[in-house]
């Protein structure tokens, strides 16, 4: 059979990535170009910034991404492309780039959903296997996907107010780490002990998620401890928030398996790189007997890899997008 090969553009935030993949799971490069160090002046994202930082670098990663694969445009079958949910100025950076190849090149051109992008990082170098629950961990989602089969969605929870990357990042401000402070706290959380008392979130029997209560609970405990001139043990703190958030995404995610009859979990999303939720996973999947998939770490947060594992499903499934394709902010996992 014909090996197909995809190139795949990412710029939902702020990395600027092109890949190159064959056959849906195989890397043949995967350039990011982060602008973290920018941001971290500023504390988080500015989406003013973040869109100049991909017009100026899309190009030159592109070339970089080719150049590494050891191909030219000619050799390339389709591409794919983040066009959301993301931030808009950032992701129509990457929607032209991609619509100019296309029309240039005469390639088909694949719309491909962040998030079915990130399930798909599992792809990469393995196959899933099929039904299978995704819990998805960003710093724009936290949600529960069923999927029967290849490319089908059916999301079946997700948070009701803050998403755990975004609840990491506002809790390593408190604690007056630098962005992107969710792998600071992780580090920190594995210096501490779980010492403080603080809230189980949404502990109910849905499985969407909370963690804006959480979230305040730290900010408050700090702010009454500073009132009362203790110092806070930013390990203790660390390790107590983060014990509730992998108890319970471990709670719903085991739920949830159980009630759809499915023995396949996989992780996805820049949350995925947390050691204490990896950890977790992998002594219960262990424990009780399932299969797990967590991606490596360089694809756990954005990268282009992912789009082009997941575009290689969309492109066989016949899914195209024109010339008029647009960037969306929010949209629905499809
Ligand atoms: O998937 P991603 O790269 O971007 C979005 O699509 O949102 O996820 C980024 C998020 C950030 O909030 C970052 O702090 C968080 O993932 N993150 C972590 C860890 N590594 C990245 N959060 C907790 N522990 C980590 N080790
Ligand atoms: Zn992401």
């Amino acid at each position: 059979m014909k090996d197909t090969y995809i190139l795949a553009i990412e710029s939902s935030c702020d990395e600027t990535s092109v890949a190159v993949i064959k056959n849906g799971h195989e890397k043949l490069s995967c350039i990011i170009s982060t602008q973290i160090e920018t941001h971290k002046l500023y504390g988080g994202v500015v989406p003013e910034i973040a869109s100049r930082q991909h017009v100026e670098n899309i190009t030159i990663v592109i070339e970089q991404a080719l150049k590494e694969a050891h191909m030219n445009m000619e050799d390339i079958d389709a591409i794919a492309v983040t066009y959301g949910p993301g931030l808009i100025g950032s992701l129509l950076v990457g929607v032209e780039a991609a619509k100019t190849l296309s029309f240039v090149y005469n390639k088909p051109l694949i719309p491909v959903h962040h998030i079915a992008g990130h399930i798909y990082a599992n792809n990469l170098e393995r196959s899933m296997e099929f039904p299978l629950m995704a819990l998805v961990v960003s710093g724009g989602h936290t949600e529960l996907v069923y999927m029967k089969e290849d490319y089908s969605f059916e999301k079946i929870g997700g948070t009701l107010d803050d998403a755990v990357g975004e609840a990491y990042d506002k809790v390593a401000r408190v604690l007056k780490l630098a962005y992107p402070g969710g792998p600071k706290v992780d580090k920190l959380a594995h210096e501490g002990n779980d010492t403080y008392d603080l809230p189980l979130p949404l502990d109910d029997d849905t499985y969407n998620f909370s963690f804006s209560g959480l979230k305040s609970a730290v900010i408050n405990l700090n702010h009454n401890e500073k009132q009362k001139s203790h110092e806070i043990r930013k390990e203790d703190l660390a390790c107590s928030y983060q014990n509730r958030v992998v108890k319970i995404l471990t709670k719903k995610t085991l739920r949830a398996m159980r009630e759809y009859g499915v023995n396949n979990l996989i992780i996805a999303g820049g949350v995925s790189a947390n050691k204490g939720i990896r950890d977790e996973f992998t002594r219960l999947a262990s424990e009780k007997g399932f299969n797990l998939s967590i991606p490596k770490m360089e694809f756990c947060t954005d990268n282009a890899a992912m789009i082009g594992a997941a575009g290689y499903y969309a492109y066989k499934l016949g899914r195209r997008a024109n010339l008029d394709l647009n960037a969306k902010a929010t949209d629905k996992l499809n």
